[in-house]
């Protein structure tokens, strides 16, 4: 096996070499804080060795609770929002065949959403959907007080208790939650789900290796155990004991804060693989939710290439230079697919012929970082060997690992997320939930409602 690699040499030129090599002290030493458990958060920090601490038995227990899933169940649902689904969502995309929602002789269910919006025309069209499949949830909120995913829930319980009777719908949910509180929690105990804890020390953006994300996977029938063998090789990459110069996490955290405070705002996550559009997803909110606080943080946005060039392409290369990209790059494709010879070559493409369509996405993808860069936009690079378990694996333990240096780097709390509660408190003292009595007077002032 090789590993995922980090190249920061298109940053040199906006940040010098030796600015970089000066963050040695600082990111070893936020890399320390991390597994001393001396920085801010620290009760938060049982994604860092969750890899390796994930034994047989665990795994084999998630592989038998998928199995019955997929054993009864042509759709399954993972009813979460936030870190309670886009790092399944993220792995189960990148893996899957592009066109998986039209396959007919399908070897595992489908896996679909809900409880990530309040739409009531993508709740109704989900139960017109599940009218006439036979389908499983898995509901997961660590919180289990979680608005959205709660909603969903309830509707979906409803129904499936209506198509299968209360009894068989009982085996065709699982749930993921907290330890001991919550509704969540209380639900599966009186109702007898099959329930996983998501540990307290866990945050939702960080709890990808843990239940909330290997269950998904495991259903939509990806291997769990060569993922967690990436993460676990990678856990020992970007180990605390890894001299500053060999460890990909630290490097990144040093450059991306180096680029920050040289005016560089925003972080464009790049990939020229549509599947890898939720990966993307999934790390803005790790980076997003970690750094962006106490009126700090890089903008963590993203593109998928070659497609947004044709809509974003014009600002990354002409607009504020106020950014920097970091490009996935995939270096092996899994499929072959040569351009063909055309006698009339009408379309003028004959020299590409014989040529395979991956060359060509190599070869925009090599051009676009050398404008980007002659632009003036610092370019990083993530290379992956392939698009599998077991790189992926790595790639997600690697973000994780850098999202914590990188925060305490830029002195914040990398685990916590306050700002998210300022609009839930809004929208319970609007649809006038109890306990919100005061909030709800102070908005109708507000808003004259
Ligand atoms: O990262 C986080 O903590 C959040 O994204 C949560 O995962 C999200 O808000 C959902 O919370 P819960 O799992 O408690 O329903």
């Amino acid at each position: 096996m090789q590993n995922i690699k980090l190249t920061i040499d298109h940053a040199y030129g906006f940040v010098s070499k030796t600015s970089i090599e000066n963050y040695k002290d600082i990111a070893n030493q936020a890399n320390r804080a991390l597994h001393e458990g001396t920085g801010k958060g620290s009760d938060f920090l049982g994604w860092l060795n969750l890899p390796s601490s994930i034994d047989e038995a665990h795994l084999t227990d998630i592989e038998n609770t998928a199995a019955i899933l997929r054993e009864n169940c042509e759709v399954v649902v993972v009813i979460g929002i936030g870190g309670s689904y886009l790092g399944a969502k993220a792995v189960i995309d990148a893996l899957s065949n592009s066109f998986d929602w039209l396959q007919t002789n399908r070897k595992s269910p489908a896996v679909v959403y809900a409880g990530q919006n309040i739409s009531e025309d993508y709740l109704y069209e989900l139960q017109e959907l599940l009218k006439t499949k036979k389908f499983g949830i898995i509901s997961i909120s660590k919180s289990g007080t979680t608005t959205e995913p709660a909603l969903a829930f309830r509707l979906l319980r409803t129904q499936l208790e209506q198509q299968q009777g209360k009894a068989d719908a009982q085996k065709l949910i699982v749930t993921v939650t907290d330890k001991a509180r919550g509704a969540l929690r209380t639900l599966a105990v009186q109702e007898g789900y099959k329930t996983y804890v998501l540990e307290d020390d866990i945050g939702g953006r960080y709890s990808v290796l843990s239940p909330v994300g290997l269950l998904p996977i495991a259903v939509a029938g990806f291997d769990i155990r060569k993922l967690v063998q990436g993460a676990v090789s990678m856990e020992q990459l970007c180990g605390v004991n890894i001299p500053f110069e060999d460890n990909p996490a630290a490097q990144y955290a040093a450059v991306r804060n180096e680029l920050y405070k040289s005016g560089r705002k925003i972080e464009i996550l790049v990939n020229y693989h549509p599947k890898l559009h939720f990966v993307s997803e999934w790390w803005k909110q790790l980076y997003g939710e970690s750094e962006g606080k106490d009126h700090v943080g890089i903008f963590p946005a993203a593109v998928d290439f070659t497609t947004d060039l044709h809509s974003m392409g014009q600002w990354i290369q002409e607009g504020e230079r106020t950014i920097f990209e970091t490009v996935i790059s995939v270096q092996e494709s899994n499929h072959t697919v040569l351009v063909p010879k055309d006698a009339a070559n009408l379309d003028g493409l004959n020299f590409l012929a014989g040529k395979r369509v991956d060359e060509v996405n190599k070869m925009a993808e090599l051009g676009t970082l050398l404008a980007h860069v002659d632009g003036g936009v610092p370019n990083l690079k993530i290379e992956l060997p392939q698009l599998n378990e077991y790189y992926l694996g790595q790639l997600l333990y690697f973000f994780e690992k850098a999202c914590g240096i990188s925060g305490y780097i830029l002195g914040v709390n990398p685990f916590d997320q306050p700002g998210v509660e300022a609009y839930k408190k809004n929208m319970f003292a609007l649809l006038g939930k109890p306990g919100f009595e005061e909030e709800t007077k102070a908005i109708r002032l507000r808003t004259k409602n």
